[in-house]
């Protein structure tokens, strides 16, 4: 996984994230904690890298206009969750609810598409149990940003 992408990958990656990336309401997750010492904007880049190299190993089948914005918007829920009063109600628990707040701000501020809305709603599964990843670019992130959140606990 920590392949160096060639040039014209790191071109590719940047050139789709790059109208993310320069956005100020993306900019703003820079200010919220996903793991550890690791900001939600940094947690999201580390997912979109992670999921484009899952791509590249698993032959280069994924929309790359869907699995990347849905990477990078997967935690777009725009809030510090540790300061948020801790729910005994599953339901209403942060791991259960942030994905469909991401997936309303992605419509509201980037106009996502359908696909892209269901790689931020499913990428909790199997917590978020009725929402399963059904297409490529959704499992992909979904497994990345397991892989991700993992690591970034580790290294704590
Ligand atoms: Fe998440
Ligand atoms: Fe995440």
């Amino acid at each position: 996984m920590k392949r160096k992408l060639s040039k014209k990958e790191l071109r590719e990656f940047t050139d789709i994230l790059e109208p993310y990336l320069s956005d100020p309401k993306v900019k703003e997750m820079r200010n919220y904690c996903a793991h550890g010492r690791i900001s939600v904007l940094q947690h999201s880049m580390n997912v979109a890298r992670t999921a484009y190299r899952l791509d590249r190993l698993f032959g280069k089948k994924t929309d790359l206009n869907v699995l990347l914005p849905g990477a990078i918007l997967h935690d777009f829920y725009l809030y510090d969750w540790h300061d948020k009063p801790l729910s005994i109600h599953i339901f209403r628990m942060h791991g259960y609810t942030h994905p469909s707040a991401a997936c309303e701000n992605a419509a509201k501020f980037f106009h996502a598409d359908e696909k892209v809305q269901e790689v931020i709603r499913c990428h909790m599964w199997p917590l978020t149990l009725r929402s399963i990843p059904r297409h490529r670019e959704a499992v992909l992130v979904c497994i990345a940003d397991k892989l991700c959140a993992l690591q970034e606990t580790l290294q704590r």
